[in-house]
């Protein structure tokens, strides 16, 4: 899924997104010097490099120097400048992701320093090596100054990652994709579940056009489903978990925060044992992981399919702001939904309290789960957890 590196396009939008405030000129330079490295044949002197980018040599050393830091492999060759010993596209510094990203947010034609029309989830893009939680760190960010919709917090590891309703979310470090993303959505409060459906909608998409695609043996691979309320499944087995956190400002939502964890290229079997370790009562009745890589066979590169998430994230975001989009979202999750006709339980609250049981009948025109009790009475659940009721019982 290694997309093609278009230079005037990346060119273009680096200037818009440097003239909109959205990436900071160092970054920009840097950029460049990564985006050339990454193109190149042979060995770039640094002296061409400065030539082309209008930078000084000690300039362009500089920026190699800093590339480096953030795990770009770099070789200096005596005599004819710097080359890349090896690939960069699984890592997630803004050197590596920000050329795909301004390619998909594609500006429009024109001179170079036109603005972008609207957000685009992943412009500002902040970068830790690791951090508590992304879904906090960007929830500190909007109390200080006012960070603008599409801002992203990326990190390698969490050292305190949230799931919903209370649980740990863990990863291996530099293996799996967590990141969150600021929006400010034209939607009511009660309309902010619409998101994290877009969102899983968004991941599920990705996942099947860009990454999977049909199995080498020509036969069909296992849906990538998205179970109700917004857990990306593939045969039961749970890929990515969504946490959605959000502050009302009167009749509309504030912000929300998207926090989107994708288990990538992580040991679900080391995971798993984890989870029964430490979690009081282990995994229960949740849905055992599996890994993107456990689907594709062998590891995925994280940059690529960063940037292509984000760009079904933004369309996805965007269209559900409008009744059409909506629609058109939903029916897109309904040929996703594995719980269409099964026997379920719903829970609630972070003790898990079971509300309601019965048979799930589809997706509601707002996003809500339809359950059919057994008096025959159609319930709209609008919030919870839902588990597959064994047939037994
Ligand atoms: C779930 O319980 O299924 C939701 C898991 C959400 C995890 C992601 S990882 C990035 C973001 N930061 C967090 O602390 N949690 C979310």
């Amino acid at each position: 899924m290694e997309p093609l590196l278009h230079p005037e396009q990346v060119e273009s939008g680096l200037c818009a997104a440097v003239a909109a405030g959205l990436v900071e000129a160092g970054t920009a330079q840097r950029v460049r010097v990564a985006a050339r490295l990454v193109r190149a044949a042979a060995p770039l002197s640094g002296e061409a490099l400065g030539r082309s980018l209008g930078l000084s040599r000690a300039a362009v050393h500089k920026h190699v120097d800093q590339l480096r830091a953030q795990g770009f492999p770099v070789e200096s060759v005596a005599g004819s400048g710097y080359r890349l010993t090896g690939s960069v596209s699984d890592l997630l510094a803004p050197e590596a992701l920000l050329f795909h990203v301004l390619q998909d947010a594609t500006p429009p034609p024109g001179p170079p320093g036109a603005a972008f029309p609207e957000w685009t989830a992943g412009l500002p893009y902040r970068y830790y090596a690791s951090c508590d939680s992304t879904n906090r760190v960007l929830r500190e960010m909007i109390k200080g100054d006012s960070p603008p919709a599409g801002t992203l917090v990326v990190t390698d590891h969490q050292t305190r990652g949230r799931g919903r309703l209370d649980r740990i979310w863990r990863d291996e470090g530099g293996k799996d994709l967590m990141f969150s993303v600021l929006l400010r959505p034209a939607l009511a409060p009660s309309q902010a579940h619409l998101l994290s459906l877009a969102a899983a909608l968004a991941v599920a998409e990705t996942l099947t056009s860009d990454v999977l695609g049909p199995s080498p043996l020509g036969s069909p691979r296992p849906p990538v489903q998205v179970k109700w309320p917004n857990d990306v499944m593939v045969e039961g087995r749970k890929l990515c978990g969504i946490l959605l956190e959000g502050a009302m400002d009167g009749e509309r939502l504030h912000w929300a925060v998207a926090g989107i964890g994708l288990n990538v290229n992580a040991d679900t079997t080391g995971l798993l044992e984890v989870i029964e370790r430490e979690d009081v009562g282990g995994l229960g009745t949740r849905p055992r992981p599996v890994s993107v890589q456990e689907l594709a066979g062998g590891p995925v590169p994280r940059a690529p399919l960063l940037a292509a998430l984000l760009r079904r994230l933004t369309k996805w975001w965007k269209d559900v702001e409008s009744p059409e989009g909506r629609v058109s979202m939903l029916t897109a999750l309904r040929e996703r939904d594995p719980l269409q006709g099964q026997r379920v339980e719903i829970f609630a609250g972070t003790a898990g309290t079971e509300v309601l049981a019965g048979q799930a009948v589809g997706i509601g025109a707002e996003g809500q789960l339809l359950v059919r009790t057994d008096a025959g009475e159609t319930v709209s659940v609008y919030a919870g957890d839902v588990s597959l009721r064994p047939p037994s019982r």
